[in-house]
């Protein structure tokens, strides 16, 4: 075998930097809502953060924490009223009421006043009992309401805004309603340069995961110990938590797309893939790397795998301005349909990232600033082969930019550091 383990090398995971700097500075937050209130044409918006219950750890609602960088109140709401006569009125937020004896259960929460105000860059905060009233006056004065959220589908509950609006507008005589769920897909879809940072970040902490990882992949280890040493890494380099949950699947498991139960034992020959992500300051990284479980790749894993690395490179080459995901899918596929293996790369090549692992996605080009991964794969169950590597990468108006890419993946990089251990 050629994975000699050192103990020492485990108990010391590379660290990056502290995750007390990751975060987006408020004023970013404030300029996002500028945008939207600009884009609302005088249409007055909510966005709902969504209730905290029942959903452990707490997310808001991708879009409530896009424009307030908030992500520990859960039931609040953004009012956005681009006509208000009181410009600090604009943007207003509402919170649910404090609550002393929950909050000595689960965290104590600020009062309204100047440090919270300064702390969100919000210069209004009402509690949620005002907004009633407050969303009245709008309506009156506006006529206008605008339906931010993704519309929901027919079978699914109705979503939070367009349930409200409508009930203001059988209220307030002569008001309507109009779409506006691209807003904030459209924004979504450009990333920052803080944002693309974030994300970069993640994918350094990813790395040290992947890192860690690489060196629990053994035949006779668990997928289990493989998980535990990600959870590691990722924490060693400040990341609070997995984007989204781990695949660590071995043998057959690597073949089966969603697989999750990560508790099978690692048997010579096979293969080990892992597709996991730590998140830093709320954005996701994404990315999948396949391994030998002996440290060597056979012959025909070796030539899969290179059919893989070789559709990676043709798709994240189609990652420019104007193109398309499903241009970029194309590129990545037709490496695989001309190496004979089409009918084993089964899903999509790719996303959009950031907030949301699966982000939000505009049907429209790429534009500078886009975050997307590029995740060809080849699943061959009758061989016990299933390959996938993903990285993920940033739209720019020049050439892409990986920004995963030192995480190892060669074929000759994967070699050397598994025979190192
Ligand atoms: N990890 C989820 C995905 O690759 O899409
Ligand atoms: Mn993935
Ligand atoms: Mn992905």
């Amino acid at each position: 075998m050629a994975t000699q383990k050192t103990p020492s090398r485990r108990s010391r995971p590379a660290t990056a930097a502290p995750s007390s700097s990751a975060r987006i500075d408020p004023a970013e937050h404030a300029r996002r809502r500028e945008a939207v209130l600009k884009a609302l044409g005088g249409a007055v918006g909510l966005v709902f953060a969504g209730d905290a219950v029942g959903e452990e750890p707490y997310r808001p609602h991708p879009d409530f924490e896009y424009l307030t960088g908030i992500d520990d109140e859960g039931g609040a709401v953004l009012l956005l009223d681009p006509r208000h006569p009181v410009p600090s009125r604009r943007a207003m937020l509402f919170l649910r009421p404090l609550d002393p004896e929950l909050e000595r259960w689960v965290g104590m929460r600020e009062p309204i006043g100047g440090p919270l105000k300064t702390r969100y860059g919000i210069p209004t905060i009402m509690r949620k009992g005002a907004l009633a009233r407050e969303l009245s006056l709008s309506a009156q004065r506006s006529r206008r309401l605008a339906c931010l959220h993704p519309p929901a589908h027919h079978d699914a509950p109705i979503s939070p805004d367009l349930d409200v609006l409508r009930r203001v507008a059988e209220r307030v005589v002569g008001c309507s309603i109009t779409d506006a769920t691209d807003v904030l897909p459209k924004m979504r879809a450009s990333k920052s340069p803080a944002e693309v940072e974030l994300i970069r970040r993640a994918g350094e902490a990813t790395k040290v995961g992947f890192l860690e990882a690489m060196r629990a992949i053994r035949p006779g280890a668990s997928e289990f110990d493989v998980e535990s040493a990600l959870d590691r890494g990722y924490r060693a380099a400040g990341s609070r938590r997995h984007a989204y949950r781990p695949i660590v699947g071995t043998g057959l498991n690597a073949t089966v797309l969603h697989y999750h139960a990560n508790s099978a034992t690692i048997q010579a020959g096979d293969l080990v893939l892992i597709d996991s992500g730590a998140e830093l300051g709320g954005y996701a990284s994404d990315v999948t790397r396949t391994y030998p479980a002996d440290g060597v790749f056979t012959p025909r894993q070796r030539e899969v795998y290179e059919v893989v690395l070789r559709a990676l490179d043709a798709g994240i080459k189609a990652c420019v301005p104007g193109k398309r995901l499903s241009d970029m899918d194309a590129a990545a596929r037709k490496v695989i349909n001309d190496a004979g293996f089409g009918e084993y790369f089964i899903h999509g090549a790719g996303h959009h990232l950031g907030l949301q692992v699966h982000d939000a996605s505009p049907d429209e080009p790429l534009r500078p600033g886009a975050v997307v991964t590029v995740e060809p794969g080849i699943y061959i169950p009758q061989e016990r082969l299933g390959i996938r590597v993903e990285d993920d990468v940033e739209v720019t108006r020049t050439r892409p930019r990986n920004l995963t890419a030192s995480i190892p993946k060669t074929v000759a990089e994967i070699e050397s550091i598994m025979r190192r251990g």
